[in-house]
């Protein structure tokens, strides 16, 4: 029987209808977990986590029992929260279905707790604040690190002595940058491993979430036809391109101190090129994949000065309209030399890659915004049809595009005869396009690296030591570009980027696709 709600005279004791849910709850032997976005204020928080989170509940992805914490030193109330939060969800599963039903009920297990990032007394409270809801059963702790880095290690100290007493995992989820070069990153790591072991730690690369990119492994060693092409036997070269049409607006103060080879090469295109080149690993555990991108870095040449060309955007008038350049920004310092646009040449030195040119290009305010990987394959011997084709002796190879976003897809660029009498050729696509072979929409890649968080599972996120391969490609780089104050080429906003990169594609006999 229910013990009367007076029982213990006090006034926090519980009532009739509370002790009987946590009585059902203890009853109820599945874990609870919380996940808390710390920096629950900012930018990255509305845009993409609570809405990934939302979508993941929508989908009955999260487990029975969980409970949403947002943390930051702003003053907010929980309805304060749950407003913010509902106006960056959007029932995007499907159209059709109004989902305003499904979204009260997820904003009612969104709670807010304000703290300072280095305060144990303030985590302390935010613990107490879990342990309440999550009912008196076994209890999980997330944390995801929305929060600038020079925070990082005071949350963590703080967070993980919080959850210390929980009876389940605590894992916490880091976003990049991971450090600035190789020192600062291995100081950042063993500053966290002084908290959490390296299985507690989920760096994450929301590139690896993509759907496009998760299938490159799929592609690759599951289909006959492309495996055995995939080396420097039948390869020219690779190309991995990142464009956005828009500038660094509003983000200058972060974006000043790293730029463009910090923001998207050193860990979204390299990783994407790992994955693209690593060996078939013994399994899918996500240790043997990681092993095998660690082996694809560890094998690379760090970047040579004269395999890059970096830029910087400037102002530009198209339209009547002015859009500013870089350094007008009021984020950003007067005659900052940071790179908004690089390109690079990088070499694998094994046996599989020896000599092919992996060419990364990446840049902001660009024309267009797009991410995709080109793998252009060798002349055909002793082309039997050269002629046909006209003088354009290009036109006569393969090419196999990997668009990983926007309009998701992948088309192979074939050689056929134009129908007709005559025998004239042309280059055709065979394409799949995710929109029209997949009509349901494409989740977005923080809710699969979430899910995988929550799940335990670790092959999408980065390992220590594959951070620390990452870093030694770049570091030196990165210094002598900072030492020498190397300065951009200039190239108006909204254009294909600085002429240089063309020149450094055509140094490796290379036409950007
Ligand atoms: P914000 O600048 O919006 O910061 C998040 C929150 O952290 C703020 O709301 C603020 O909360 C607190 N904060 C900001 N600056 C400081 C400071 N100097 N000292 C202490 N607290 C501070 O960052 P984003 O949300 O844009 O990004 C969060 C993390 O995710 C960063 O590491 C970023 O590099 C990374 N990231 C962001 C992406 C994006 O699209 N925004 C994309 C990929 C990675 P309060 O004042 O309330 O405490
Ligand atoms: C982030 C970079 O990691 O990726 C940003 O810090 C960039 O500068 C963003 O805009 C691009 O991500 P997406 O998913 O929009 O291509």
């Amino acid at each position: 029987a229910a013990p009367s709600p007076v029982e213990n005279g006090t006034s926090s004791a519980i009532t009739v209808e509370e002790y009987e849910d946590l009585a059902s709850l203890a009853k109820d032997d599945e874990a609870s977990v919380s996940i808390t976005v710390v920096g629950a204020s900012g930018d990255l928080a509305k845009k993409k986590i609570f809405p990934a989170l939302f979508a993941l509940y929508y989908e009955g992805c999260l487990p029975k029992h969980f409970s949403i914490f947002g943390y930051a030193r702003s003053k907010m109330t929980d309805a304060e929260l749950r407003h913010m939060v509902s106006k960056t969800l959007t029932c995007r599963i499907d159209k059709r279905e109004n989902c305003s039903e499904k979204m009260e009920e997820f904003l009612k297990r969104c709670f807010y707790h304000s703290g300072q990032y280095d305060s144990e007394e303030d985590f302390r409270e935010l613990g107490k604040k879990i342990e309440l809801h999550q009912g008196p059963r076994v209890s999980n702790h997330l944390f995801y690190l929305s929060i600038p880095p020079n925070i990082f290690l005071d949350v963590v100290k703080c967070a993980s002595k919080s959850a210390s007493s929980a009876s389940g995992w605590t894992r916490v989820i880091v976003e990049k940058p991971f450090g600035r070069d190789s020192e600062s990153s291995a100081a950042l790591t063993r500053g966290l491993k002084e908290f959490l072991a390296e299985d507690q730690i989920f760096r994450i690369d929301h590139y690896l979430g993509k759907e496009l990119v998760e299938n490159l492994s799929v592609l690759r060693f599951s289909n006959l036809v492309f495996e055995p092409l995939w080396s420097r036997q039948y390869i020219r070269n690779v190309q991995l391109i990142f464009s956005e049409d828009f500038g660094t607006e509003g983000r200058g103060g972060y974006f000043d101190s790293y730029g463009i080879i910090r923001d998207i090469m050193q860990n979204h295109l390299l990783q994407i090129l790992a994955l693209f080149a690593m060996e078939t690993p013994i399994s899918l555990e996500a240790e043997d994949i990681r092993n095998e991108e660690v082996k694809v870095l560890r094998s690379m040449k760090p970047l040579r000065l004269e395999d890059v060309v970096i830029g910087q955007y400037k102002s530009h008038t198209k339209g009547g309209i002015t859009y500013p350049g870089y350094t007008e920004d009021k984020t950003v310092p007067k005659g900052s030399l940071t790179p908004t646009f690089a390109a690079a040449a990088l070499f694998i030195n094994n046996a599989r890659w020896d000599g092919v040119p992996f060419l990364m290009k990446a840049g902001k305010a660009l024309h267009t915004k797009q991410a995709e990987i080109r793998v252009q394959f060798r002349h055909v011997p002793g082309n039997l049809y050269k002629g046909s084709f006209g003088t354009d002796l290009d036109r006569a190879t393969n090419e196999l595009v990997i668009r990983v976003q926007p309009d998701e897809g992948i088309y192979l660029k074939i050689n056929n005869k134009i129908p007709g009498l005559g025998m004239r050729l042309d280059r055709s696509n065979l394409n799949l396009h995710y929109a029209a072979r997949y009509p349901k929409e494409i989740p977005d890649a923080y809710e699969r690296l979430l899910l995988d968080a929550i799940e335990g599972e670790r092959r999408l996120f980065i390992r220590s030591d594959e951070l620390d391969a990452a870093w030694e490609l770049f570091t030196p780089l990165l210094k002598e570009l900072e030492q020498k104050r190397m300065a951009p080429e200039l190239y108006p906003y909204g254009s294909r980027g600085p002429v240089g990169a063309h020149y450094l594609a055509a140094k490796y006999n290379v036409r950007w696709g």
